[in-house]
């Protein structure tokens, strides 16, 4: 009876991974207790302790396919899916993501290195940013890496490298599209009040301003209208909008070959998250596009796409060993994981949900508890679940929060001086390492404590 309401007793969607709450090769063994790519977790974490990221391979890989095969199934013209590092920047993810025939998107220094690092080619990399560094546009520059222009800041210094350099510069331009979507403020980028991009009541006098260089040359238009999001209208709408930006390029000399609808399709946390598949996603863009040229007679632009989240999100897990409880009678019970905020500031940042369950009885069966799950660190907002049911627990039981591939170990932090956790990738009953634990001792290693302060 208990049983059927676990999240984990849900119908696996094997083609688009973002409707699963769980990595797809989840089960529960023999034991009863939680595996995960055909690795124990509690033997996991007994190798490489806790807080543990854990990486599913077979899910990553479905899920950069389902993108692959969508595109060729929709979208007659030429095609490429870039997988925005931010969510989870590795060398792993790099190569992974390569191997599979993704391009990738990097914002910073550090983000292109590690795509180059990771075996990207370098005619698959787009660099974004909107206060690129001189140091990144060299760095881009260098290794023929397609810039996107993000204001006139970038502009104009683009365009007095390929005036020194007498050399003719590919680029594209970032654009936001006015589309409100319905997600957090914060991941909210497509609306005309937002940091990134050129106001589109702008683009006239830009396309006159890039007609107006020598060497720049206008390939491409990128727009992303946010993440999380459920609604496909907002991706119909940006399909017709771009199309329509070809157009007015065009009257000012614009041959614009490559269109890049960002990314943002959302995944599901929770048992309350319904969000389309990947193919829906992909279909609803690609027809919107595909119309809106045949409308205009324009010939199909190359389509690129930038999925980061639901990419990388659901093949992604937590498991925290708990330490302290804490009852407060009438109010609430709370339990202490050994991690937190600093591996998991989504909660503190957007009030994230998320799903977990006890490693040693993941069914949650005889669930009767109410518990508050708190992080370690020094802050009262450290809180990862306000309220979730679990089974009789102790100290020192294994809990499992399930979605965090994406924006958790990318956007991790020290604070407290706390080190991060190690990442293991798991496939077919093996586990490997890919980022080791950080120690707390590799955390002085940038402190410097002036001469004079010596005695
Ligand atoms: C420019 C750009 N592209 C792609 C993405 C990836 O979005 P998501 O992870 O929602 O797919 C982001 C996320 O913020 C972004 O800013």
């Amino acid at each position: 009876m208990e049983e059927k309401k676990s999240f984990l007793k849900q119908k696996i969607d094997l083609e688009s991974p973002n409707k699963n709450i769980v990595p797809i090769t989840t089960s529960i063994g023999g034991d009863g207790k939680l595996s995960v790519g055909g690795c124990s977790i509690e033997e996991l974490v007994k190798k490489y302790d806790s807080p543990l990221y854990i990486l599913d391979e077979v899910t990553l890989r479905k899920s950069c396919r389902a993108y692959k095969n969508a595109l060729e199934k929709y979208y007659p013209g030429e095609s490429l899916p870039i997988y925005a590092s931010k969510a989870n920047s590795s060398i792993f993810m790099s190569n992974l993501v390569s191997s599979e025939g993704l391009g990738l998107d990097a914002v910073s220094e550090g983000e292109l290195l590690t795509a180059l690092k990771g075996g990207v080619p370098n005619e698959k990399i787009v660099f974004h940013g909107n206060n690129k560094s001189d140091k990144e546009i060299d760095l881009a520059i260098r290794n023929n890496i397609k810039i996107i222009v993000d204001n006139d800041y970038d502009l104009k210094r683009l365009e007095e490298i390929s005036n020194s350099l007498n050399y003719d510069l590919e680029i594209m331009i970032r654009f936001t599209p006015g589309i409100e979507c319905h997600t957090h403020e914060y991941i909210r980028t497509g609306s005309f009040d937002s940091k990134f991009g050129f106001g589109i009541e702008y683009l006239n006098n830009l396309f006159a301003s890039i007609s107006a260089t020598k060497h720049l040359k206008l390939k491409g238009i990128h727009a992303h209208i946010g993440s999380q999001i459920f609604e496909l209208d907002p991706h119909k709408d940006l399909g017709e909008i771009m199309v329509k930006v070809i157009l007015d390029a065009k009257k000012f000399g614009h041959n614009i070959k490559e269109l890049n609808v960002g990314g943002g399709l959302g995944i599901k946390y929770t048992k309350n998250d319904d969000p389309p598949s990947i193919d829906e996603w992909v279909e609803t863009i690609s027809t919107s596009i595909v119309e809106a040229c045949k409308k205009h007679n324009l010939d199909l632009p190359r389509l690129l796409c930038e999925p980061g989240r639901s990419i990388v999100s659901t093949a992604g897990i937590t498991i925290y060993k708990i330490g302290a409880f804490k009852e407060i009678p009438g109010i609430r019970t709370y339990l202490s994981v050994d991690g937190g905020m600093s591996d998991n500031p989504r909660p503190i940042t957007y009030q994230s949900n998320y799903s977990a369950c006890l490693v040693k009885n993941p069914l949650n069966i005889n669930s009767k508890n109410k518990y508050t799950i708190a992080g370690k660190h020094c802050e009262s907002g450290d809180v990862l679940f306000k309220e979730i049911e679990l089974a009789n627990c102790k100290t020192g039981d294994l809990i499992c929060v399930f979605g965090t591939g994406a924006y958790n170990n990318s956007m991790s932090s020290n604070y407290n001086r706390i080190p991060r956790p190690a990442a293991v990738l798991v496939c077919d009953g093996g586990a490997e390492i890919i980022q080791k634990r950080e120690s707390s001792f590799d955390l002085l290693r940038y402190d410097i404590l002036p001469d004079r302060f010596i005695k």
